[in-house]
């Protein structure tokens, strides 16, 4: 557990501090870097500096930011990681968390979930289980979110008041789909106008949101896939991304029958026609890609997008494995999703953990009556420093954010993992190497395990905020 200083609950600029902690991060991906006993100063919310105990002022500034009460310290035992960041989360989506997840895609959106999404036309509904799902994630060590919300302008202002309030870095989208044939009666945007005029106003809202000032959260332009969404819609969509500069996320080649239907429709692959509308860029995040080709990825790669790899959704609703490393070794930009409430858990450690999983499966294939030699997709395997690459930087660099690594101008986003906890499963204390360490957290580590959260510098959740 760290000491007594407490360097609050709600948001606001912190002056500069210092965490005194055993830190691991992967700067880059496939390499682990581990600092014991680092000092990391930080300046209103930002890393100014990341000091090893080889370095000159070391003991020195330890002691002056002790003296003047801002030195943290966290316990021996304990492991200081950057956040997590979940590339694809449906925020209306976590009451049916682990529910449904028997039928194909087509049939799970519309007997379960537009019926349920189309509750937050009711503030009190989204206001109650937005507040939990926030609170849920930070205490999983999500500290930065990209949110799907719902169509209903007033509830995805709630949501992001909610982020604001409880300061998770997040970045909504009001959720855009018009489309009669694909979009029943109960839920659906009248009109494409409407449509774009709401998500203008929404971007509007967020970049104006009283104590927004140091862009906690972000606006996303959102059209939930192509199938839910005409020519028209896009194509105003993809003019507002132009006209903005906004962050843009959609569903993308996720399965067959949506792979299919694109195809039918617009006679080339999502991504091809996503880049038509204009909504492809630097800072767009293709959930999913599982069907994307050699030439989507080179065109994915090209734009600078992103795609948001959620391995325990693909399970269930998707019809192949995502080729994470074919897309990673043509440049694209990698990210972990949720896809909460596509995937069952809303841990992005447990969902990394299951990219290196199912990634060795790809690998491997799985039908044992094919012969070894025909059965998998050779050199397909990730590991587990891949892994945690992908959960933290990897996602900061997909949404173009400063997020991720303990470096100079970074964000203070982190999480404490303290084998001391009540309840924890780790056994940290029993390897003595950072890498094993590291790979003990990937494999085995559990909300129970996380002590402390902070965004920007302040504390947002931990264990202490459970007990009684
Ligand atoms: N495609 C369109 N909408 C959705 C959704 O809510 N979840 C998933 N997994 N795929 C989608
Ligand atoms: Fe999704």
């Amino acid at each position: 557990m760290p000491d007594s200083v407490n360097i609050g609950k709600t948001q606001g600029t912190v002056g500069t501090m210092a965490v005194r902690a055993n830190l691991i991060h992967t700067p880059r991906r496939g390499a682990i870097e581990a600092i014991a006993d680092a000092l990391i100063v930080v300046s209103a919310g930002t890393i100014d500096r990341v000091v090893a105990p080889a370095t000159a002022d070391h003991a020195d500034l330890a002691l002056a930011f002790a003296e003047t009460g801002r030195l943290l310290t966290c316990s021996p035992h304990a492991v200081l990681l950057p956040g997590l960041v979940d590339l694809h989360v449906h925020a209306p989506q976590f009451p049916q968390l682990g529910t449904a997840l028997d039928l194909p895609l087509d049939r799970w959106l519309q007997e379960h979930t537009f019926p349920l999404e189309a509750r937050y036309a009711d503030l009190a509904f989204a206001e109650a289980t937005y507040s939990e799902l926030v609170a849920t994630l930070l205490a999983n060590g999500t500290t930065t979110a990209l949110y799907f919300a719902t169509i209903h302008l007033p509830a995805t202002q709630r949501l992001a008041e909610i982020c604001l309030r409880q300061g998770q870095r997040a970045l909504i989208g009001r959720v855009a789909m018009d489309h009669p044939a694909q979009c029943p009666d109960l839920y659906r945007d009248p009109s494409a106008a409407i449509a774009a005029d709401e998500t203008r106003r929404f971007i509007g809202f967020v970049r104006t949101m009283a104590g927004n000032g140091h862009r906690l959260i972000h606006p996303v332009i959102t059209p939930r896939f192509i199938p839910a969404c005409t020519d028209e819609l896009l194509a105003a969509l993809g003019a507002l991304a132009g006209e903005t500069s906004c962050h843009v996320q959609t569903h993308c080649s996720e399965g067959d029958w949506e792979h299919g239907h694109v195809h039918a429709r617009c006679g080339c692959s999502d991504t091809t026609a996503l880049d038509r509308f204009g909504l492809l860029g630097r800072r767009t995040i293709l959930a999913h890609g599982n069907f994307i080709d050699s030439a989507d990825m080179d065109l994915i790669a090209a734009r600078g997008a992103g795609i948001a790899h959620c391995p325990l959704s693909n399970a269930y609703l998707a019809d192949a494995v995502f080729p994470l490393r074919a897309a990673l070794d043509r440049g694209v930009h990698v990210g972990i999703g949720t896809d909460i409430a596509g995937g069952p858990s809303a841990s992005v450690l447990e969902n990394a953990r299951h990219a290196v999983t199912v990634s060795r499966m790809l690998e491997d294939g799985v039908n044992p009556d094919v012969p070894r030699a025909a059965r998998g997709s050779p050199s397909s395997r990730i590991d587990f420093r891949e892994a945690f690459y992908l959960a933290t930087a990897g996602g900061g660099i997909a949404l173009d954010l400063p997020i991720g690594v303990f470096a100079p101008g970074y964000q203070f986003d982190a999480l404490l993992i303290d084998p001391a906890t009540p309840a924890s499963n780790l056994r940290i204390g029993l390897a003595a190497k950072p890498d094993d360490a590291l790979q003990r957290i990937v494999y085995t580590a559990q909300r129970a395990d996380i002590s402390e959260v902070w965004v920007a510098g302040m504390r947002v959740a931990g264990v202490s905020d459970h007990r009684g």
